[in-house]
């Protein structure tokens, strides 16, 4: 077996994304209203960070179109994808202005709130970090959904899910 090692640069960057490609995640939406229009992006760079009081993370990278759509948003909903929701991923990784055919509906506050997902989590901003190339949104969970099912899962490029060890 054949080891890559190096010391990540502007020069191995693909060699360095194949590397954390190798921590498999789960699959997330996120969504927001900005400008009276509805905005999502597919995300993998969810995390729980605080359980009292409930805080979570996300990574809207900041050349994305999108970027700055986000980090405006003081309210956002983020939905973990079933694995039932392959789809919707793939699509809101390509297009986050196009709703059409997507089923969908705002909250109170605007925010969209996507059907079927496997959890949600809407979220008010509390802080916002520059971390190099991706801003850093913390937020408040101000309400958590979920339903059972099986998760989609994302690792080394590619969509899959869990299959039931016997
Ligand atoms: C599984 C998966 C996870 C992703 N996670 C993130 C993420 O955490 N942050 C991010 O900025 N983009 C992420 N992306 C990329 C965005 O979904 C989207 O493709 C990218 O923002 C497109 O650029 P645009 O916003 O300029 O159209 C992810 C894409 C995929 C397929």
């Amino acid at each position: 077996m054949t080891e890559t090692s190096f010391v990540p640069d502007a020069g191995n960057q693909r060699a360095y994304r194949e590397a954390l490609g190798c921590f498999g995640t789960g699959v997330t939406v996120v969504t927001a209203r900005d400008a009276e229009a509805p905005v999502a992006m597919t995300a993998n760079s969810f995390a729980s960070v605080s359980l009292d009081p409930p805080l979570v993370l996300w990574c809207p990278a900041r050349k994305s179109a999108r970027h700055d759509s986000f980090t405006r948003a003081e309210r956002f909903a983020i939905h973990v994808m079933g694995e039932d929701q392959k789809t919707l991923a793939v699509h809101f990784a390509r297009s986050g202005i196009d709703f059409d055919g997507i089923d969908w509906q705002a909250d109170a506050d605007g925010v969209p709130i996507l059907a079927g997902c496997l959890a949600r989590f809407d979220c008010r901003r509390v802080a916002l970090h520059e971390a190099g190339d991706h801003s850093i949104v913390v937020a408040e969970v101000l309400r958590a959904a979920y339903r059972p099912g099986k998760g989609l899962m994302f690792k080394r490029g590619q969509y899959g899910g869990f299959s039931d060890f016997l």
